[in-house]
């Protein structure tokens, strides 16, 4: 939440999310967000996806939640390479969603795709609904992981996977500084060149830094009361993907 001196809001300080902010952040950028992810990952987002739906261990009947959908890759990717029975894709700003919808417009294989409004830590599902709960890039945004944990446990069937990929912590320094240096100059460079909002991408380098590394994210998932969890890294630990069981 943001806080107020009755002067009006005050920025939350760098990196630590306010729900109107990231909304803010998302409903500017929906339409070129795409472009962004292409260019600002020298197109290993796509790569990265792919993993996260191998950690997903689909079958056709399978019944998958992504959260923070936005506009709808991992989704889509989801449907396409994990082929489930269903996905339903939420997320809180309807703009990108619109973006994903498109997607699924295209779509002609046999997954049912579904997108709908809604926020990750108040999920408008019955408990025991899923049996994979899927994130990308999202969990980094939300004020409160821990009631995002238990929605999604809650939602989740006995047994069900929550995949989590997200920016890490680099463990080999020199290139955690260069990947560190990208971030501070580069991805604001980018993301004001596509947008006209380099202060956005200034929270982004600022989040994805104070963000907690893999161990961390883990004991956190612990806490929450998940079990059997694990990671990999990827591109040298730029993103990890975490595996927690209900
Ligand atoms: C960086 S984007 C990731 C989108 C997509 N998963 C991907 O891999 O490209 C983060 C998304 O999380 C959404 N988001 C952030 N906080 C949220 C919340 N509390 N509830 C639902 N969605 C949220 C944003 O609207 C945005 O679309």
């Amino acid at each position: 939440m943001p806080e107020s001196t009755g002067g009006g809001p005050i920025a939350p300080p760098p990196g630590r999310p306010s729900a109107e902010r990231v909304r803010g952040i998302f409903s500017l950028i929906a339409p070129r967000y795409d472009l962004f992810n292409r260019l600002s990952s020298l197109g290993s987002d796509r790569m990265w996806r792919r993993a996260t739906v191998r950690a997903a261990r689909l079958n056709r009947t399978s019944r998958v939640l992504d959260i923070c959908a936005g506009t709808g890759d991992l989704s889509m990717a989801l449907a396409r390479q994990g082929r489930p029975a269903e996905v339903v894709g939420t997320d809180f700003v309807p703009e990108m969603l619109e973006v994903a919808e498109e997607k699924a417009r295209k779509y002609r294989g046999s997954t049912r795709i579904v997108f709908s409004v809604a926020d990750a830590q108040e999920l408008p599902f019955p408990a025991a609904s899923f049996d994979v709960v899927t994130v990308a890039f999202g969990v980094r945004n939300l004020p409160d992981r821990e009631a995002n944990f238990a929605e999604v446990r809650r939602v989740l069937k006995a047994g069900g996977r929550y995949v989590i990929l997200e920016f890490s912590r680099p463990p080999f320094a020199p290139w955690r500084w260069l990947y560190h240096f990208y971030l501070r100059f580069v991805i604001p460079a980018i993301g004001g060149l596509l947008t006209g909002d380099r202060a956005s991408f200034r929270y982004l380098n600022d989040s994805i830094r104070s963000f907690p590394n893999q161990g961390q994210l883990a004991a956190e998932l612990r806490e929450a009361g998940f079990t059997a969890i694990s990671w990999e890294d990827r591109t040298g630990g730029i993103v990890a993907i975490h595996t927690a069981v209900k």
